[in-house]
C-alpha cells in the first residue's frame, strides 16, 4: 500500500517577539501563512494548518483547519489528533519559516522512507556558543557539536503521538522523541530557512526573495 504523508503547519503563535501576526505578514504580496502551506502541498497527502484561536485568517490552502493551543506543542497535538488515521509520516513545520525548500522536504522524505522514524534538519553553528549566568560566563561548549535545528522535521506517526502523549512543552518536535529515547536523525539543513521571530527577520526574508537569491 503507498506510503500516506501529511504535514501539519503551525500557524498558531502570536509573535510576541515580532509584535504580531507574523505569519500574516506579506511576502512579495503573499502572506507568509500562504506561503509555507504551499510549498508543503505538492508533498504530501494531507495538510492541517493549525491557526491562532480568535482570529480570522480567512481563506487558508489546507485539508483542515484546526484552532491551536497555548503553546507550540500544544498546537502541534491539536494538529495530530486532525490527521485522517491512514497517515504513515507527519512533517511537521513552523509556517514562520517561508523559506524552506521543497528540497528540503523531499530529503526529510527519504530519509523516513529509508527507515528514520524521526529526522531534523540542522546547521553547524558559525559563533561560540557560551552558558552565562548573572551576567558571567560558566561555559563555553564545544561548537563542533552543536547545531542550530529547523523545520520541517519528519516522523513515523506512531513515534510523533507517542512522543506527544506525555503533554510536555518543548521548542520543537524532535526534543519530545528525544525525551521517550528515540533515535533523531539530522539531514543538512539550509541557512535561508531561518525562522522569521523578529522585524530585522522579516526585512532579511523580503531581501532574499526581491534579489532572487533564493527562489
Ligand atoms: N506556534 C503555534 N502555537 C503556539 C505558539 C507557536 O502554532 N501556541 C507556531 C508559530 O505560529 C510559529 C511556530 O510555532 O509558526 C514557531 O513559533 P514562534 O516562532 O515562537 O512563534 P510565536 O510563538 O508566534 O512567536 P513568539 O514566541 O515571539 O510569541
Ligand atoms: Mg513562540
Amino acid at each position: 500500500m503507498r506510503i500516506k504523508v501529511a504535514a501539519i503547519i503551525v500557524a498558531a503563535g502570536t509573535g510576541t517577539r515580532f509584535g504580531g501576526l507574523k505569519q500574516l505578514e506579506l511576502l512579495e504580496g503573499r502572506r507568509i501563512v500562504d506561503i509555507s502551506l504551499s510549498i508543503a502541498r505538492p508533498f504530501v497527502d494531507y495538510v492541517v494548518c493549525v491557526k491562532t484561536p480568535t482570529v480570522d485568517f480567512g481563506s487558508l490552502e489546507a485539508d483542515m483547519v484546526v484552532d491551536g493551543g497555548d503553546t507550540r506543542s500544544g498546537s502541534v497535538r491539536i494538529g495530530l489528533e486532525a490527521l485522517p488515521e491512514d497517515v504513515d509520516f507527519v512533517l511537521v513545520h513552523d509556517a514562520a519559516r517561508p523559506l524552506a525548500s521543497g528540497n528540503l522536504y523531499l530529503e526529510i522524505l527519504s530519509k523516513l522512507e529509508h527507515g528514520s522514524t524521526a529526522v531534523v534538519p540542522v546547521v553547524a553553528v558559525s559563533d561560540t556558543i557560551k552558558e552565562v549566568e548573572d551576567g558571567r560566563v560558566v561555559r563555553t561548549a564545544d561548537r563542533s557539536r552543536l547545531f542550530l535545528t529547523q523545520t520541517p522535521q519528519g516522523f513515523s506517526k506512531l513515534v510523533l503521538v507517542e512522543a506527544h502523549r506525555s503533554g510536555l512543552d518543548a521548542t520543537d518536535d524532535a526534543q519530545l522523541a528525544e525525551m521517550i529515547g528515540v533515535p533523531v536523525d539530522v539531514i543538512p539543513g539550509e541557512t535561508s530557512n531561518f525562522k522569521i521571530t523578529t522585524m530585522e527577520d522579516l526585512d532579511r526574508a523580503s531581501h532574499l526573495l526581491k534579489d532572487r537569491i533564493i527562489d
